[in-house]
C-alpha cells in the first residue's frame, strides 16, 4: 500500500477546522468517540468511503456506522419512528447505534451500507467528536480505527500503530471512557440486538418496557459485521481461566493475582473501559497466550464476553 503522511492533530479549534476540511476534501481522519476511536470519512462521498475499506483492509460487504451531531441531522438520512425517538431521547448522545430504513433522498454513499436498505446511525457522546461533527455539518462514516480484524483502538497511539501512513490525520482526544463499541439495535416493530456494546441490553428493555430480541444466529447478510474472528491480538486467547498456566500473559477480573486487571473490584463498566487497552498492552509483551479470567454474563459483561469470544475464535 502506498504510504501517505499522517498528521497528528489536537482538539484545538484550528486543528478541528483542519480535520473538517480534510473530511470535506474526501480524506480520512481518525477521531475519538466515547466508545473507541473512529476512522472518519464523508459519508456522502463514495471515493472517501472506499478509502476507509482500503485503509482498514476491510471486507467490502461489511457496512459502516454513520455519525451525526444530533437527532435533526440523523432524521435527514433515516426514516424516524416513535421507538427511535424514545431510544434517542434516552441514550443519545451515547454508545447506542440504531439501524433504521434509509431515506430515499438521503445523500449517502451506497458503499457505506454495502447495498442494505438500512443505515446504522448514532450521535457520539464525546466533546471532540461532537465539535468535529458540528463543524463538518453532515454525516461521517466511521468504523473503529484499526486494521480489520485486530483489536479496536482506545487511544491515539493505538490508531497510530495500526494505521500510520494509511490515513490523513489523527485527532488525539485522550483515552476513550467507555472502551468498547456501541450497542447496535435494529428497529422495526420490535428492537433486535445485533451487537452488544456500551449500553446494556437490560437498560434498553427497561426503557421500552419490552424484551429486546437477541439475534443469536449469525446472519452474515443482515449483520455482515458479526464475523466470528475479530478483535484479535497477535497472541492466542484462552477464556474462563480459573487458574494460570506457565508462560501465559494473565488478564484478570476481580480479586485475582495477574499481570493486568480489568477491574480489581469486579466492576463491569471499568472492565469494559480497560478491555482493549489491556489487550493491546499484554499483546505487546510478546507471549504466545493471553489467558483471561471468567467475566459474568450480565450488563456490560455481555459485550465484553462477545469481544473476548471473537478475540479467541479460530482465525
Ligand atoms: O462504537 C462504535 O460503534 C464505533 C465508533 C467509532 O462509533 N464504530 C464501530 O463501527 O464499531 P464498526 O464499523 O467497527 O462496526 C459497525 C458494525 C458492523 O458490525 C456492521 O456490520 C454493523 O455495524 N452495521 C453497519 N450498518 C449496518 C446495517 N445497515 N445493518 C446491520 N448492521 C450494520
Ligand atoms: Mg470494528
Amino acid at each position: 500500500m502506498k504510504t501517505i503522511r499522517t498528521q497528528s492533530l489536537s482538539p484545538a479549534a484550528a486543528h478541528l477546522k483542519q480535520a473538517s476540511s480534510i473530511l470535506q476534501d474526501g480524506g480520512l481522519v481518525a477521531f475519538p468517540t466515547e466508545t473507541v476511536y473512529g476512522l472518519g470519512a464523508d459519508a456522502s462521498n463514495d471515493h472517501a468511503v472506499a478509502k476507509i475499506y482500503h485503509a482498514k483492509g476491510r471486507p467490502q460487504f461489511n457496512p459502516l456506522i454513520v455519525h451525526v451531531a444530533d437527532v435533526q441531522t440523523a432524521r435527514r438520512f433515516v426514516q424516524w419512528s416513535d421507538l427511535a425517538d424514545q431510544l434517542a431521547k434516552a441514550f443519545w448522545p451515547g454508545p447506542l447505534t440504531l439501524v433504521l430504513p434509509r431515506k430515499k433522498e438521503a445523500r449517502l454513499s451506497d458503499l457505506l451500507s454495502a447495498g442494505l436498505p438500512t443505515i446504522a446511525i448514532r450521535v457520539p457522546n464525546h466533546p471532540v467528536a461532537k465539535a468535529l461533527l458540528e463543524k463538518f455539518g453532515g454525516a461521517v462514516a466511521a468504523p473503529s480505527a484499526n486494521p480489520s480484524g485486530l483489536i479496536s483502538p482506545t487511544s491515539a497511539v493505538h490508531v497510530q500503530s495500526g494505521l500510520e501512513g494509511r490515513i490523513d490525520a489523527i485527532v488525539d482526544g485522550g483515552l476513550c471512557t467507555v472502551g468498547l463499541e456501541s450497542t447496535i439495535i435494529r428497529l422495526d416493530d420490535t428492537a433486535v440486538l445485533l451487537r452488544p456494546g456500551g449500553v446494556a441490553a437490560e437498560d434498553i428493555e427497561n426503557e421500552i418496557g419490552k424484551p429486546v430480541h437477541i439475534q443469536t444466529t449469525v446472519d452474515k447478510i443482515t449483520t455482515p459485521g458479526q464475523m466470528d474472528s475479530h478483535y484479535a491480538p497477535r497472541a492466542q486467547v484462552r477464556l474462563d481461566a480459573k487458574n494460570w498456566r506457565p508462560d501465559e500473559a494473565r488478564l484478570g477480573f476481580g480479586a485475582v493475582d495477574c499481570d493486568l486487571n480489568l477491574s480489581l473490584s469486579a466492576d463491569l463498566i471499568e472492565a469494559a473501559a480497560n478491555l482493549f487497552s489491556h489487550l493491546h498492552h499484554l499483546d505487546a509483551e510478546g507471549k504466545a497466550m493471553i489467558a483471561v479470567s471468567p467475566i459474568p454474563q450480565t450488563g456490560l459483561g455481555l459485550a465484553i464476553n462477545d469481544r473476548l469470544q471473537r478475540a479467541a475464535a479460530p482465525r
